[in-house]
């Protein structure tokens, strides 16, 4: 068994079975399915939870549409705002909880807080936002007996599918915004990962909120998830993950035409000019990829490098990759866990042979790790790529795992034309010393977010979401609001 430190997390894991969240009571899939949950550092299980399905979506989507047709509706703002300021305080005050389970569940190390903000200041600052939403008042030339105003109103009931790579995270950032404009959800994680949205649904159940507000439906994608964003029901999907599952959801939504919101896969560029601080270039690239073990939609992942200081930064970085403590996400030490579970494993390691065949140079990493009792988990040592051509597979692929693709470039425009050939448009990157460049390049790459010396930076108040084939719409921010809402315009003859 796991060696769990936080008791909180052990009675949790010996409770049984974990259940669906449908209509403000626990219950266990239609048919009784269930999934196990793995540890990706031992490969031990954790425990079961419910492998909800098509029939389980439907009462969830049901119970989401009385609630919102319901006692919810009358919710004034400033209760809103007050069952989100709750719902805070109770994630502040198991916050080692929660984030242990992600450290169990999925790999997450347990000294590395995946971003520099908490969960509930996520949720505190959508709870600001729910006195804020309003319309306005518009000067129509119909007629001065007339007056015409918007309204912004709730979209409805919201299907909000994340993936495993911070559970916790993707979860508040999907249920903040539906609790802050007055829609009601069916929340359905990531199979890999699924047990701190079942903890956080246990939090909420002790709020006074009434059913069906938020309900949680754990399964497969292929079956919770799908019924999810086929249903007539639902008036908007959020989704996070990957492309390919995006592009299947937008055919899936033209039913009933649903509103959507993807935040979806990247390739991103990072830039280093040779003018860069080298000190802070190495290690922020280097994080910019291998942090949370690769697993981040907008790694930086083509690493271009001008050529005065290619073999300079190339070595700096398989040095900086080798130096990384790679271990249990228990051990406070670790920097990088586990990959999430052995198919990913199995996918990243096929992508480090692929760049073997198209002969990129292996710098370093790379091969699976199976001495200090790592064995029997998924741990891989950050990998280095060289002399990566711009068409080999690991350069247009998203890997999802600590293999980092760098390449020289000669000129600015050289490094933004290839920095934006390419299917996505997530993050961007650039480590330069002359302002006017750093400018330029920002400009210059079809990215939604880029960050300029210094990378992977989050705040709840910045919007985040790609452009292109890595996303519609943003999340976090006030513009992850609009996703949620309506426009309503009124006009009244007086
Ligand atoms: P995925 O995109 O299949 O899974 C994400 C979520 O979508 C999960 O909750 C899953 O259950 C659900 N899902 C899967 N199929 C669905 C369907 N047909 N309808 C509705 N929901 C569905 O990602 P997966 O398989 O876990 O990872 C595979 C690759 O996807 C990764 O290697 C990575 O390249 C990419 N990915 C990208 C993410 C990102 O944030 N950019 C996040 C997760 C995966
Ligand atoms: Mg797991």
């Amino acid at each position: 068994m796991t060696s769990v430190v936080n008791s909180p997390v052990a009675s949790f894991l010996e409770s049984g079975s974990k259940q669906l969240w449908i209509d403000g009571a626990w219950r266990p899939a239609a048919d009784g399915a269930v999934i196990e949950s793995i540890n990706p550092s031992t490969g031990e299980v954790l425990c079961s939870f419910a492998a909800g399905g098509a029939a389980d979506v439907d009462a969830a989507v049901a119970a989401a549409r009385r609630a919102f047709e319901g006692p919810w509706s009358r919710f004034t703002p400033v209760q809103r705002q007050n069952v989100l300021l709750a719902f805070a305080d109770l994630v502040d005050e198991h916050a080692d909880e929660l984030t242990h389970l992600d450290v169990l569940d999925m790999g997450a190390p347990i000294g590395r807080p995946v971003s520099s903000f908490t969960p509930a200041e996520v949720l505190r600052y959508y709870a600001g936002w729910a006195t804020k939403i309003h319309g306005e008042t518009i000067s129509n030339s119909v007629s001065p007996d007339i007056f015409t105003y918007t309204r912004r109103e709730p979209v409805g009931v919201v299907g909000s599918i994340i993936p495993w790579n911070g559970p916790l995270g993707s979860a508040i950032f999907k249920i903040a915004p539906v609790l802050a404009t007055g829609c009601t959800m069916v929340l359905k994680p990531a199979e890999d990962a699924s047990l701190s949205s079942v903890r956080l649904m246990e939090l909420f159940a002790e709020l006074n909120v009434p059913a069906g507000v938020v309900n949680l439906v754990t399964g497969v994608g292929s079956a919770a998830g799908a019924a999810l964003v086929e249903h007539p029901g639902v008036d908007k999907v959020a989704f996070t993950g990957s492309t390919a599952v995006g592009q299947q959801i937008v055919r899936a939504a033209a039913g009933n035409l649903k509103r959507l919101s993807l935040e979806l896969g990247g390739k991103s560029p990072d830039i280093v000019f040779a003018d860069a601080d080298l000190e802070r270039a190495v290690p922020g690239a280097g994080m910019g990829v291998f942090a949370n073990t690769g697993q981040v939609c907008c790694a930086g992942t083509r690493i271009f490098v001008e050529r005065p200081i290619y073999e300079e930064f190339v070595e700096g970085l398989a040095h900086f990759a080798d130096s990384l403590k790679v271990g249990n996400s228990l051990d406070a030490q670790t920097q990088i866990g586990p990959i999430v579970s052995q198919r990913q494993l199995n996918r990243v390691s096929g992508y480090v042979t692929s760049g073997l065949e198209e002969g990129a140079r292996a710098v370093t990493g790379g091969r699976r790790i199976e001495t200090d009792g790592l064995a029997s988990g998924y741990f891989l040592r950050p990998a280095v790529f060289a002399d990566v051509k711009d068409e080999m597979r690991i350069a247009r692929e998203e890997i999802f795992g600590p293999v980092a693709s760098v390449m020289p470039f000669d000129t600015v425009e050289e490094a933004l034309a290839r920095s934006n050939a390419t299917t996505y448009g997530l993050g961007g990157g650039v480590w330069t010393n002359d302002l006017g460049r750093a400018h330029r390049v920002a400009h210059g790459l079809r990215t939604g977010v880029v960050w300029v010396n210094g990378y992977g930076y989050f705040d709840p108040a910045v919007p985040f979401g790609g452009h292109k084939q890595s996303g519609w719409g943003s999340e976090l921010s006030v513009h992850s609001l609009e996703e949620y809402l309506n426009t309503k315009a009124v006009w009244v003859t007086t």
